[in-house]
């Protein structure tokens, strides 16, 4: 057969919609049902060519493929897709590129502290060249499900709980990725997780049940998705979570009417892995033709993993049940992100000439965006920053010492490009004015490989009480004149399928804080976690607390540079700590309630309050918190109008001051509320953030454009309206804090 790769036929190349439009239907109307439904299949990439996976590209079967296979191993499929098959499309390659490729970044939530989007676009910039480079053209990436339960273990790759600031960091980190031209041989496509709702998974148990009222799910878990959609993203991962009983990716009311109808979105739709056939499991479908029925009526253009599409297509279409229309319009929302891409127009494909490393510059991107992360809880009795002199130095805690538990999880780097925090405390010090210890035995269990090891593994390392380890860390301490000790998470304790019932320090960690404690020594506290962890017995004890998240490879030099004041800390909570697990979910824009807790009044009716018993109802510590080693006054919030129209702006502004005697920056942060309104609205909600750099003294008066628009919320009719009424406005330094400003909205 000859044949003629369908490229040489194209018309000159055309970056601009007709030209693509064009050219998509000019392909699809060359195209066989069985190569339509390739290219809505995605399958997995092996470390090689199998002569299977070699086959089915050559006969038109995937339209792309992903997995941590190697630059030959993409190199030589998409040669085969392009000059072996009938009609050479190009594959569109598929990666987890999460938070860096071969330079690593942190973990998103701990870029969310940083609440630097710039920065996070210019990390994810580098992510983009460095994945381009290795033949991946599009990254499961960024994701931003909304997460109010720290249970969830994939609360770590998202942004918190707060749909502005989450919408506001996926943005920049998918301008980061697509670059000024998705076309650009060193742009990769984006792609928004998980399409939507998955973080509100019941008992924070990962994969389980999601209610949302359709109002909640609009204004809370769908925001960031939106504003990605109109920063361009060229698509979007369906979730594994049903909705109200709804499978997400079988979803017509998120995936075609909202999606599609409302938003306009002409990029394509892939499952999550396997999460068509799981449509089974669900109990929405009986076979896999079922399932690959309602997925695609629903609005999955791309099955990953699974092949219900490949399988059952061809019967669907010819007993009647599936409207082959429907094939045609994914393929066309597939085409055109490949055409946006330049796939069809000579993007370079082959083998690079040498593998992409890490630079000065990227490390240094990571390492600032590491460091802007840290948020200080806690800092009393002088203990930070540490003195220039400051003697010998215990390192206590394994997570001092991990190159790969640093990088967090989904971690693509090498984690030989970790710099530990006890690498550089030496480093900066000098070995011998920095001792040791892990503070765990010995001997550490490694997972068996029996069915269910490594999850017995993961259980074992989180609930070990052994004090094996103490002695030793003890004894070393007892050498030193102040302790920094390393407490939380491993990597694998939080990510995919990593859900916990508890939100304590792992293992016998709080036991190893009493035991230090009694030495009487200095006690400093870095915390890397993956999730906010409950310590509040613990947090007594310490004299300072730094939290660190998974900072990536250059979290050690990150952290040690901040301990010694070279760098002033500046990071903010983007998720509520709460005091225990048992105040689960607790978020900071919640609804006040008939009975509002912290009122006061007859005693007797200060008890019928929405509180607990046992423990203070407010959080240990509150979204958009974070100590600097300087202090910042804020004035009361001022507006520069009373009354504002439908449709009108007013200014809200505040004086901040540098009352300490450090420079130092502030993330500045507005927040609205609406007293009354058709539906009861969040006491607070996050309308704008801005970073200033105040030298000691210095006063800035900060302010904020806000248009009524911004104050809009979708009622209960559905319809997204910004109800006349009054305001209250704050300008503060986290979510609890400030003097409001008032203002009225009219009709
Ligand atoms: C996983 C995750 C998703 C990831 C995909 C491919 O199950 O849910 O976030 O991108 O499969 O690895």
């Amino acid at each position: 057969m000859l044949i003629i790769p369908f490229m040489t036929l194209l018309v000159p190349a055309h970056s601009h919609a007709w030209g693509i439009e064009s050219r998509i239907e000019a392909l699809v109307s060359r195209m066989t049902l069985e190569e339509k439904l390739g290219q809505m299949s995605q399958g997995g990439l092996p470390d090689r060519v199998t002569p299977a996976l070699r086959d089915l590209i050559r006969r038109g079967r995937l339209g792309s493929v992903f997995g941590y296979g190697s630059p030959a191993v993409r190199a030589e499929l998409q040669r085969i897709a392009t000059k072996e098959s009938r009609l050479g499309i190009p594959l569109i390659i598929g990666n987890d590129v999460i938070h860096g490729w071969i330079t690593g970044f942190p973990i998103p939530l701990a870029q969310a502290a940083s609440w630097d989007p710039k920065l996070v676009q210019d990390c994810s910039r580098v992510a983009g060249r460095e994945s381009a480079a290795d033949g991946i053209q599009w990254t499961f990436s960024p994701m931003m499900d909304i997460a109010r339960d720290p249970r969830w273990g994939r609360i770590a790759e998202g942004y918190g709980e707060d749909p502005y600031l989450a919408g506001r960091m996926a943005v920049a980190t998918v301008r980061g990725y697509q670059g000024a031209s998705l076309a650009a041989p060193d742009s990769i496509a984006a792609c928004g997780k998980h399409f939507v709702g998955y973080g509100a998974a019941e008992g924070g148990r990962d994969y389980n049940s999601t209610w949302i009222p359709e109002t909640v799910l609009r204004d809370v878990y769908l925001k960031p998705f939106q504003a990605t959609k109109e920063a361009g993203i060229a698509s979007f991962m369906s979730a594994f979570n049903a909705i109200n009983g709804v499978p997400a990716s079988a979803n017509p009311l998120t995936l075609r009417k909202i999606l599609r109808d409302e938003w306009k979105f002409d990029g394509f739709v892939v499952s999550d892995f396997t999460a068509v056939h799981e449509l089974i499991e669900h109990g929405i479908a009986s076979s896999g033709a079922e399932a690959a029925r309602k997925a695609i009526q629903a609005g999955v253009d791309m099955e990953m993993i699974s092949d219900d599409y490949s399988r059952n297509g061809r019967a669907l279409v010819e007993s009647g049940q599936l409207d082959r229309k429907l094939i045609d319009d994914s393929v066309r929302n597939i085409l055109r992100v490949k055409f946006r891409l330049g796939l069809f127009d000579g993007r370079p494909q082959g083998l690079p000439k040498t593998r992409p490393a890490p630079t000065s510059t990227t490390l240094a991107l990571s390492n600032k965006l590491a460091q802007e992360g840290l948020v200080l809880l806690k800092n009393e009795r002088g203990a930070l920053p540490f003195p220039r002199s400051i003697g010998r130095i215990a390192v206590i805690g394994a997570l001092a010492n991990s190159k790969e538990d640093q990088l967090g999880c989904w971690a693509a780097a090498d984690p030989l490009t970790s710099v530990t925090p006890l690498e550089a405390l030496r480093a900066r010090l000098g070995s011998g004015n920095v001792v040791f210890a892990s503070g765990e035995p010995a001997v550490v269990a490694k997972p068996d490989n029996g069915p269910g090891g490594w999850d017995r593994f993961l259980r074992k390392a989180l609930t070990d009480k052994s004090h094996a380890g103490f002695p030793a860390a003890i004894e070393t301490a007892r050498k030193a004149d102040v302790v920094l000790l390393f407490l939380g998470e491993k990597r694998d304790f939080s990510g995919e399928a990593s859900s916990r019932s508890s939100l304590d320090l792992p293992g016998a960690q709080a036991d190893l804080v009493a035991e230090i404690a009694k030495l009487g020594k200095p006690m400093i506290v870095v915390i890397m976690a993956g999730r906010p962890l409950t310590f509040h017995e613990s947090a007594r004890k310490m004299d300072a607390i730094l939290y660190a998240w998974h900072g990536g490879p250059m979290a050690g030099p990150a952290i040690v540079d901040t301990l010694f004041g070279d760098r002033v800390p500046s990071g903010k909570l983007p998720v509520t700590f709460p005091r225990t697990v048992g105040q689960v979910p607790i978020y900071y824009d919640h609804l006040n309630t008939g009975r509002p807790p912290g009122q006061t009044g007859p005693a007797a009716v200060d008890h019928y309050r929405s509180k607990y018993l046992d423990i203070e109802f407010t959080p240990e510590y509150p979204f958009g918190f974070g100590l600097s080693y300087t202090t910042f006054h804020y004035s009361k919030t001022r507006v520069s109008r009373s009354h504002a129209p439908q449709g009108g702006h007013l200014t809200v502004s505040a004086e901040v001051t540098n009352a300490g005697g450090l420079a130092g920056d502030e993330v500045v942060q507005l927040y609205t509320h609406q007293r009354s309104a058709s539906i009861a609205r969040p006491v607070r909600e996050l309308k704008g953030f801005q970073r200033v750099h105040l030298m000691p003294g210095e006063t800035r008066t900060v302010s904020f454009e806000l248009s009524t628009r911004d104050l809009a919320f979708t009622n209960s009719n559905m319809r997204f309206v910004t109800e006349p009424g009054r305001f209250e406005a704050w300008i503060s330094p986290d979510s609890v804090s400030g003097q409001p400003g008032t203002f009225e909205v009219g009709r």
